[in-house]
Protein backbone atom coordinates (compact mmCIF):
# COMPACT_ATOMS: atom_id res chain seq x y z
CA UNK A 1 0.00 0.00 0.00
CA UNK A 2 1.75 2.80 -1.09
CA UNK A 3 -0.09 5.62 1.12
CA UNK A 4 1.12 3.73 4.15
CA UNK A 5 4.79 3.73 2.74
CA UNK A 6 4.22 7.65 2.24
CA UNK A 7 2.76 8.46 6.18
CA UNK A 8 6.04 6.05 7.60
CA UNK A 9 7.96 8.51 5.45
CA UNK A 10 5.74 11.79 6.44
CA UNK A 11 5.72 10.36 10.06
CA UNK A 12 9.57 11.83 11.18
CA UNK A 13 8.30 15.12 9.42
CA UNK A 14 5.37 15.23 11.54
CA UNK A 15 7.01 14.45 14.99
CA UNK A 16 9.64 17.05 14.71
CA UNK A 17 6.76 19.67 13.39
CA UNK A 18 4.96 18.72 16.83
CA UNK A 19 8.68 18.56 18.69
CA UNK A 20 8.71 22.35 17.29
CA UNK A 21 5.56 23.20 18.03
CA UNK A 22 5.87 26.37 20.68
CA UNK A 23 1.79 26.98 21.00
CA UNK A 24 -1.23 24.90 21.29
CA UNK A 25 -2.39 26.39 18.27
CA UNK A 26 0.18 24.93 16.15
CA UNK A 27 -0.04 21.60 17.56
CA UNK A 28 -3.85 21.52 17.08
CA UNK A 29 -3.17 22.61 13.51
CA UNK A 30 -1.02 19.33 13.12
CA UNK A 31 -3.26 16.99 15.23
CA UNK A 32 -6.14 18.20 12.42
CA UNK A 33 -4.20 17.58 9.03
CA UNK A 34 -3.16 13.77 10.79
CA UNK A 35 -5.26 12.28 13.60
CA UNK A 36 -8.29 14.84 13.28
CA UNK A 37 -11.53 13.71 11.86
CA UNK A 38 -10.63 14.69 7.85
CA UNK A 39 -7.22 14.27 8.71
CA UNK A 40 -4.67 12.35 6.32
CA UNK A 41 -4.55 9.49 8.73
CA UNK A 42 -8.41 9.50 9.29
CA UNK A 43 -9.07 9.34 5.47
CA UNK A 44 -6.45 6.79 4.56
CA UNK A 45 -8.16 4.19 7.09
CA UNK A 46 -11.12 4.93 5.38
CA UNK A 47 -9.72 3.06 2.31
CA UNK A 48 -8.38 0.24 4.32
CA UNK A 49 -12.20 -1.14 3.44
CA UNK A 50 -11.06 -1.67 -0.14
CA UNK A 51 -7.92 -4.64 1.07
CA UNK A 52 -8.46 -7.60 1.96
CA UNK A 53 -8.72 -8.86 5.03
CA UNK A 54 -4.84 -9.64 5.52
CA UNK A 55 -3.65 -6.68 4.20
CA UNK A 56 -6.81 -4.66 6.27
CA UNK A 57 -4.94 -6.71 9.22
CA UNK A 58 -1.51 -6.02 8.36
CA UNK A 59 -1.97 -2.35 6.98
CA UNK A 60 -4.48 -1.38 9.67
CA UNK A 61 -1.55 -2.28 12.04
CA UNK A 62 0.70 0.19 11.00
CA UNK A 63 -1.45 3.08 10.43
CA UNK A 64 -2.24 2.24 13.95
CA UNK A 65 1.05 2.38 15.01
CA UNK A 66 1.80 5.96 13.49
CA UNK A 67 -1.37 7.38 14.38
CA UNK A 68 -0.53 6.31 18.00
CA UNK A 69 2.91 7.37 18.07
CA UNK A 70 0.99 11.20 16.69
CA UNK A 71 -0.98 11.42 19.45
CA UNK A 72 1.31 10.78 22.05
CA UNK A 73 3.71 12.98 21.10
CA UNK A 74 1.55 15.75 20.67
CA UNK A 75 0.07 14.81 24.34
CA UNK A 76 4.00 14.98 25.47
CA UNK A 77 4.29 18.73 23.57
CA UNK A 78 1.12 19.63 25.59
CA UNK A 79 2.07 19.19 28.61
CA UNK A 80 5.76 20.40 27.72
CA UNK A 81 4.02 23.95 26.82
CA UNK A 82 2.26 23.51 29.81
CA UNK A 83 4.91 23.23 32.61
CA UNK A 84 7.23 26.07 30.23
CA UNK A 85 3.77 28.64 30.58
CA UNK A 86 3.63 27.80 34.57
CA UNK A 87 7.86 28.45 34.96
CA UNK A 88 7.70 31.18 33.02
CA UNK A 89 4.23 32.60 34.94
CA UNK A 90 6.28 31.73 38.00
CA UNK A 91 9.40 34.05 36.83
CA UNK A 92 7.42 36.83 35.82
CA UNK A 93 4.41 36.76 38.44
CA UNK A 94 6.20 36.16 42.02
CA UNK A 95 4.76 38.04 44.62
CA UNK A 96 7.48 39.59 46.91
CA UNK A 97 6.17 38.85 50.38
CA UNK A 98 8.97 40.53 51.82
CA UNK A 99 7.43 43.71 50.74
CA UNK A 100 5.89 46.31 53.31
CA UNK A 101 2.09 45.81 53.10
CA UNK A 102 0.78 49.00 51.40
CA UNK A 103 -2.88 48.86 52.89
CA UNK A 104 -3.32 46.97 56.55
CA UNK A 105 -7.09 47.35 56.71
CA UNK A 106 -8.58 43.82 56.42
CA UNK A 107 -12.57 44.97 57.07
CA UNK A 108 -14.29 44.57 59.81
CA UNK A 109 -18.16 43.25 60.68
CA UNK A 110 -20.56 44.76 60.12
CA UNK A 111 -22.19 46.65 63.27
CA UNK A 112 -25.50 43.85 62.60
CA UNK A 113 -23.21 40.88 63.04
CA UNK A 114 -21.11 42.69 65.98
CA UNK A 115 -24.21 43.34 68.15
CA UNK A 116 -25.65 39.74 67.47
CA UNK A 117 -22.66 38.41 68.84
CA UNK A 118 -22.43 40.39 71.42
CA UNK A 119 -25.98 39.66 72.53
CA UNK A 120 -25.99 35.93 71.70
CA UNK A 121 -22.81 35.59 74.76
CA UNK A 122 -24.70 37.72 77.07
CA UNK A 123 -27.78 35.20 76.60
CA UNK A 124 -25.12 32.62 76.47
CA UNK A 125 -23.67 33.29 79.69
CA UNK A 126 -26.70 33.56 81.41
CA UNK A 127 -27.69 30.00 80.66
CA UNK A 128 -30.34 30.66 77.52
CA UNK A 129 -30.87 28.64 74.35
CA UNK A 130 -30.10 30.91 70.93
CA UNK A 131 -32.46 29.70 68.35
CA UNK A 132 -33.83 30.58 64.78
CA UNK A 133 -36.58 30.61 63.19
CA UNK A 134 -37.79 30.97 59.49
CA UNK A 135 -38.13 34.28 57.81
CA UNK A 136 -41.51 33.07 55.76
CA UNK A 137 -43.79 32.45 58.28
CA UNK A 138 -47.32 30.87 58.16
CA UNK A 139 -50.33 33.35 59.48
CA UNK A 140 -50.53 30.45 62.16
CA UNK A 141 -47.45 31.58 64.01
CA UNK A 142 -47.06 34.83 63.28
CA UNK A 143 -50.61 35.52 64.38
CA UNK A 144 -53.28 32.81 65.70
CA UNK A 145 -50.91 31.43 67.63
CA UNK A 146 -49.75 34.87 69.18
CA UNK A 147 -53.47 35.13 70.11
CA UNK A 148 -54.28 37.77 67.35
CA UNK A 149 -56.97 35.87 65.25
CA UNK A 150 -58.13 37.00 61.84
CA UNK A 151 -59.60 40.14 62.25
CA UNK A 152 -58.01 40.97 65.19
CA UNK A 153 -57.25 45.19 65.32
CA UNK A 154 -53.74 44.45 66.29
CA UNK A 155 -53.13 42.84 62.10
CA UNK A 156 -53.53 46.40 61.30
CA UNK A 157 -50.62 47.31 62.97
CA UNK A 158 -48.47 45.39 61.61
CA UNK A 159 -48.52 46.10 57.48
CA UNK A 160 -47.57 42.61 56.68
CA UNK A 161 -45.67 41.33 53.34
CA UNK A 162 -48.46 38.44 52.06
CA UNK A 163 -46.29 36.08 49.87
CA UNK A 164 -48.10 35.95 46.58
CA UNK A 165 -49.83 32.93 45.76
CA UNK A 166 -49.35 31.19 48.58
CA UNK A 167 -52.17 31.05 50.89
CA UNK A 168 -51.28 32.46 54.94
CA UNK A 169 -48.15 33.17 54.04
CA UNK A 170 -45.79 35.93 55.04
CA UNK A 171 -43.04 37.72 55.66
CA UNK A 172 -42.83 37.68 59.68
CA UNK A 173 -43.73 40.94 61.25
CA UNK A 174 -42.05 40.20 64.25
CA UNK A 175 -40.18 37.08 66.06
CA UNK A 176 -42.45 36.04 68.68
CA UNK A 177 -43.79 33.66 66.34
CA UNK A 178 -40.17 31.57 67.35
CA UNK A 179 -42.05 31.54 71.00
CA UNK A 180 -44.49 29.25 69.31
CA UNK A 181 -42.47 26.82 67.63
CA UNK A 182 -39.86 26.26 70.45
CA UNK A 183 -42.46 25.75 72.97
CA UNK A 184 -44.22 23.21 70.36
CA UNK A 185 -41.03 21.50 69.95
CA UNK A 186 -39.51 21.29 73.21
CA UNK A 187 -42.41 21.72 76.07
CA UNK A 188 -41.86 23.11 79.09
CA UNK A 189 -39.18 24.38 80.81
CA UNK A 190 -37.71 26.69 77.85
CA UNK A 191 -35.28 29.44 78.70
CA UNK A 192 -34.28 30.88 75.15
CA UNK A 193 -33.26 34.17 72.98
CA UNK A 194 -34.10 34.47 69.09
CA UNK A 195 -32.49 36.83 66.92
CA UNK A 196 -33.24 37.64 63.50
CA UNK A 197 -34.82 39.22 60.44
CA UNK A 198 -38.61 40.93 60.86
CA UNK A 199 -40.47 42.49 57.74
CA UNK A 200 -42.97 45.25 57.79
CA UNK A 201 -44.20 47.12 54.83
CA UNK A 202 -43.04 50.62 55.97
CA UNK A 203 -40.64 53.05 53.80
CA UNK A 204 -37.56 53.37 54.46
CA UNK A 205 -36.91 56.69 55.90
CA UNK A 206 -34.51 58.06 59.20
CA UNK A 207 -36.41 55.65 61.79
CA UNK A 208 -38.27 52.96 59.84
CA UNK A 209 -37.26 50.18 57.82
CA UNK A 210 -39.09 47.60 55.84
CA UNK A 211 -36.83 44.73 57.37
CA UNK A 212 -35.57 45.53 60.86
CA UNK A 213 -33.96 43.01 62.94
CA UNK A 214 -35.61 41.81 66.59
CA UNK A 215 -34.60 39.92 69.70
CA UNK A 216 -37.02 37.84 71.52
CA UNK A 217 -36.75 36.43 74.89
CA UNK A 218 -39.54 33.23 76.45
CA UNK A 219 -38.53 32.15 80.08
CA UNK A 220 -41.05 29.87 80.56
CA UNK A 221 -41.71 26.47 83.31
CA UNK A 222 -44.47 24.80 85.01
CA UNK A 223 -44.66 27.73 87.16
CA UNK A 224 -42.41 30.12 89.83
CA UNK A 225 -41.64 32.72 86.95
CA UNK A 226 -42.44 35.70 87.99
CA UNK A 227 -42.18 39.51 86.68
CA UNK A 228 -39.32 40.24 89.14
CA UNK A 229 -37.33 37.57 87.07
CA UNK A 230 -38.25 39.45 84.28
CA UNK A 231 -37.37 42.94 85.55
CA UNK A 232 -33.96 40.96 86.73
CA UNK A 233 -33.25 39.15 83.25
CA UNK A 234 -34.08 43.14 81.05
CA UNK A 235 -31.68 44.76 83.70
CA UNK A 236 -28.80 42.21 83.23
CA UNK A 237 -29.45 42.58 79.44
CA UNK A 238 -29.52 46.48 78.78
CA UNK A 239 -26.58 47.01 81.18
CA UNK A 240 -24.53 44.46 79.14
CA UNK A 241 -25.52 46.06 75.68
CA UNK A 242 -24.92 49.76 77.01
CA UNK A 243 -21.64 48.42 78.64
CA UNK A 244 -22.53 50.40 81.94
CA UNK A 245 -22.41 48.95 85.43
CA UNK A 246 -26.01 48.78 85.86
CA UNK A 247 -29.45 50.53 84.71
CA UNK A 248 -32.84 51.40 85.97
CA UNK A 249 -35.33 50.00 84.23
CA UNK A 250 -39.64 50.81 84.15
CA UNK A 251 -42.11 48.32 83.23
CA UNK A 252 -44.57 50.54 81.90
CA UNK A 253 -48.67 49.13 81.64
CA UNK A 254 -49.37 48.55 77.36
CA UNK A 255 -50.81 45.81 75.71
CA UNK A 256 -49.56 43.26 73.67
CA UNK A 257 -52.68 39.92 73.14
CA UNK A 258 -49.75 37.53 73.38
CA UNK A 259 -49.14 38.52 76.91
CA UNK A 260 -51.39 39.13 80.01
CA UNK A 261 -50.05 41.40 81.69
CA UNK A 262 -48.11 43.25 79.09
CA UNK A 263 -45.62 46.12 79.49
CA UNK A 264 -43.41 48.38 77.43
CA UNK A 265 -39.96 48.32 78.52
CA UNK A 266 -37.84 51.64 79.33
CA UNK A 267 -35.05 52.51 81.49
CA UNK A 268 -33.45 55.81 82.59
CA UNK A 269 -30.88 57.77 80.63
CA UNK A 270 -29.23 61.02 80.33
CA UNK A 271 -27.92 63.50 78.28
CA UNK A 272 -24.19 64.33 78.32
CA UNK A 273 -22.88 67.30 76.25
CA UNK A 274 -25.60 66.64 73.42
CA UNK A 275 -25.59 62.37 73.56
CA UNK A 276 -27.45 60.17 75.10
CA UNK A 277 -26.16 57.96 77.79
CA UNK A 278 -27.74 55.08 80.05
CA UNK A 279 -27.29 55.16 83.01
CA UNK A 280 -28.86 54.33 86.61
CA UNK A 281 -29.76 57.76 88.03
CA UNK A 282 -30.64 59.32 84.41
CA UNK A 283 -33.41 62.43 84.75
CA UNK A 284 -35.78 61.12 82.01
CA UNK A 285 -36.85 57.58 80.94
CA UNK A 286 -36.38 55.62 77.17
CA UNK A 287 -38.75 52.90 75.88
CA UNK A 288 -36.84 50.16 74.77
CA UNK A 289 -39.33 47.31 73.72
CA UNK A 290 -42.16 45.41 74.49
CA UNK A 291 -42.42 42.93 76.95
CA UNK A 292 -45.10 40.49 79.42
CA UNK A 293 -46.09 37.17 81.08
CA UNK A 294 -47.37 34.72 78.43
CA UNK A 295 -50.84 34.97 77.76
CA UNK A 296 -52.63 31.62 78.53
CA UNK A 297 -54.12 31.41 75.16
CA UNK A 298 -50.46 31.49 73.65
CA UNK A 299 -49.40 28.13 75.75
CA UNK A 300 -52.91 26.14 74.80
CA UNK A 301 -51.72 27.33 71.07
CA UNK A 302 -48.35 25.72 71.63
CA UNK A 303 -50.02 22.28 72.99
CA UNK A 304 -49.06 22.98 76.31
CA UNK A 305 -52.06 21.67 78.49
CA UNK A 306 -50.75 21.71 82.36
CA UNK A 307 -50.11 24.63 84.57
CA UNK A 308 -47.52 27.09 82.98
CA UNK A 309 -45.90 30.14 83.45
CA UNK A 310 -43.19 32.75 82.12
CA UNK A 311 -42.38 35.94 80.62
CA UNK A 312 -41.33 36.97 77.00
CA UNK A 313 -39.71 39.94 75.48
CA UNK A 314 -38.81 41.51 72.26
CA UNK A 315 -36.42 44.42 71.27
CA UNK A 316 -36.06 46.06 68.15
CA UNK A 317 -32.09 45.23 67.23
CA UNK A 318 -31.12 48.37 65.28
CA UNK A 319 -33.34 50.96 68.01
CA UNK A 320 -30.84 49.62 70.78
CA UNK A 321 -27.82 49.86 67.99
CA UNK A 322 -28.64 53.49 67.42
CA UNK A 323 -29.16 54.72 70.85
CA UNK A 324 -25.66 52.77 71.65
CA UNK A 325 -23.52 54.29 69.06
CA UNK A 326 -25.88 57.74 68.76
CA UNK A 327 -26.86 56.84 65.04
CA UNK A 328 -30.12 58.97 64.14
CA UNK A 329 -30.50 57.46 60.90
CA UNK A 330 -31.57 53.34 60.73
CA UNK A 331 -30.12 54.06 56.73
CA UNK A 332 -26.69 54.20 58.24
CA UNK A 333 -26.48 51.15 59.19
CA UNK A 334 -27.93 49.40 56.39
CA UNK A 335 -26.28 51.49 53.46
CA UNK A 336 -22.85 50.28 52.08
CA UNK A 337 -20.62 53.41 52.52
CA UNK A 338 -17.52 51.46 53.43
CA UNK A 339 -16.72 54.23 55.60
CA UNK A 340 -19.58 53.61 58.41
CA UNK A 341 -18.36 50.06 58.44
CA UNK A 342 -14.79 51.23 59.25
CA UNK A 343 -15.97 54.00 61.85
CA UNK A 344 -18.22 51.31 63.77
CA UNK A 345 -15.55 48.79 63.39
N1 LIG B 1 -43.59 41.03 69.23
C1 LIG B 1 -43.72 42.33 69.82
C2 LIG B 1 -43.55 43.40 68.73
O1 LIG B 1 -43.05 43.10 67.69
C3 LIG B 1 -42.73 42.57 70.92
C4 LIG B 1 -42.99 41.72 72.13
C5 LIG B 1 -42.39 40.48 72.25
C6 LIG B 1 -43.82 42.15 73.15
C7 LIG B 1 -42.61 39.69 73.37
C8 LIG B 1 -44.06 41.39 74.24
C9 LIG B 1 -43.46 40.16 74.38
O2 LIG B 1 -43.91 44.53 68.90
Amino acid sequence: MQLIQEMEQRLAGWLEAIAGSATFAALEKIKVETIGKSGILTTTFKELSNLSIDDRKLFGEKLNKIKNTIGAAISNQVKLIENLTITEKLKTETLDVTLPVVNDSFGSLHLITQSVRRIRDHYHSRGFMVLDGPEIESDFFNFDALNIPKHHPARQSHDTFYIDGFDETLLRTHTSCVQIRTMMKMGLPIRMISIGKTYRNDPLDATHSPMFHQIEGLVVDKGGITIGHLKSELRKFVAAFFEVQDVAIRLRPSYFPFTEPGMEVDCRYTKENGRLKITKDGDSWLELGGAGMVHPNVFRASGIDGPAQGFAFGFGLERLIMLRHGITDIRTIFDTDVRNIRHYA
